[in-house]
C-alpha cells in the first residue's frame, strides 16, 4: 500500500484501476512528447536552419496548429486523472507530510516531488504553450529573441528542472508500480533515472546557452 492510498482512499474496484491505467498511459505519452520536444528544440545547437526546417515541417503537417491544442488537452487530462490522489486540503497535506517523515521511504518522497512539480508545471507549461502557439510560426530567431528578452530565460531555468524531475520520477514510478522492473533491479533503475536526468539537464542548458548567443 502506498502512502497516498493509505491517506486518501479512492474509489475501489474496476473504475479506479481503469483511471490508473489512463493516468499511466497519458503520463507515458507526455514523457515521449517531452523527450521528442527536447531533442527537436535542441537541434538549434547543431544549426538554427535545422530547427527552422523541423518547425516548418511540423507546421506544414498541422502538428502545431492541431497537435498543439490536442497535446494541451492531454496535458489537462493527465492532471485531471492524477489529481484524484492529490491532497488539496491542509489536513490531508499534513497527514501525507507526517507519513513521509515517519516512513523515511525514498519512493514516498518521490511521490511528493511529483505532486509539487505537477502543480508548477500545470501553470508554467500552460503559459509556455500559450506563448509559443499564439505566435506561430516557430523559428529559431523568434525563440532566441524571446529567451534573450529577460524574464523568459529565468522562466525556462525554472521550468527545465521541474520537467526533468517530473518526467524522471514518473518514469521510475511507472516502472516500479506496473512491475516493469522487479525489486532486485531497482538499483539499476535508479542509476538509469539519474543518468537520464543528468542528460536532460545538460541538453536543456546547452540549448538555452545557444538561444542566448544566437544573433537576432
Ligand atoms: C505543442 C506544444 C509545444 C511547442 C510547440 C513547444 C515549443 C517550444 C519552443 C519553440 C521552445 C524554444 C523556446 C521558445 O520559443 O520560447 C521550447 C522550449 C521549451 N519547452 Fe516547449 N513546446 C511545447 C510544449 C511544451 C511542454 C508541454 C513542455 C513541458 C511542460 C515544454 C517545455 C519546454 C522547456 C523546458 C523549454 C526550454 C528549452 C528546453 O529545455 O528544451 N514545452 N518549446
Amino acid at each position: 500500500m502506498t502512502v497516498d492510498s493509505m491517506t486518501y482512499p479512492v474509489g475501489k474496484g474496476r473504475s479506479d484501476a481503469f483511471l490508473d491505467w489512463l493516468q499511466m498511459l497519458s503520463g507515458a505519452a507526455l514523457i515521449i512528447f517531452v523527450l521528442a520536444h527536447m531533442t527537436l528544440v535542441s537541434s538549434v545547437v547543431v544549426s538554427p536552419e535545422i530547427m527552422n526546417a523541423i518547425a516548418e515541417k511540423y507546421e506544414h503537417l498541422y502538428l502545431a496548429q492541431i497537435g498543439g491544442p490536442v497535446l494541451f488537452m492531454l496535458f489537462l487530462f493527465h492532471f485531471y486523472v492524477a489529481a484524484r490522489k492529490i491532497p488539496f486540503r491542509r489536513e490531508g497535506q499534513k497527514i501525507i507530510w507526517s507519513h513521509a517523515k515517519m516512513l523515511r521511504h525514498r519512493d514516498t518522497w518521490l511521490w511528493i516531488v511529483q505532486v509539487v512539480t505537477a502543480m508548477l508545471i500545470l501553470v508554467m507549461g500552460s503559459i509556455h504553450m500559450w506563448a509559443v502557439l499564439s505566435d506561430l510560426p516557430v523559428t529559431a530567431a523568434k525563440s532566441a529573441a524571446r529567451i534573450q528578452s529577460g524574464p523568459w530565460l529565468f522562466f525556462y531555468i525554472a521550468l527545465c528542472p521541474l520537467v526533468v524531475l517530473h518526467v524522471v520520477a514518473g518514469l521510475y514510478r511507472i516502472a516500479v508500480k506496473w512491475g516493469v522492473v522487479r525489486d532486485t533491479k531497482r538499483t539499476g533503475l535508479r542509476k538509469f533515472s539519474m543518468g537520464l536526468a543528468i542528460a536532460m539537464i545538460c541538453i536543456s542548458v546547452v540549448t538555452l546557452i545557444r538561444f542566448m548567443t544566437l544573433a537576432v
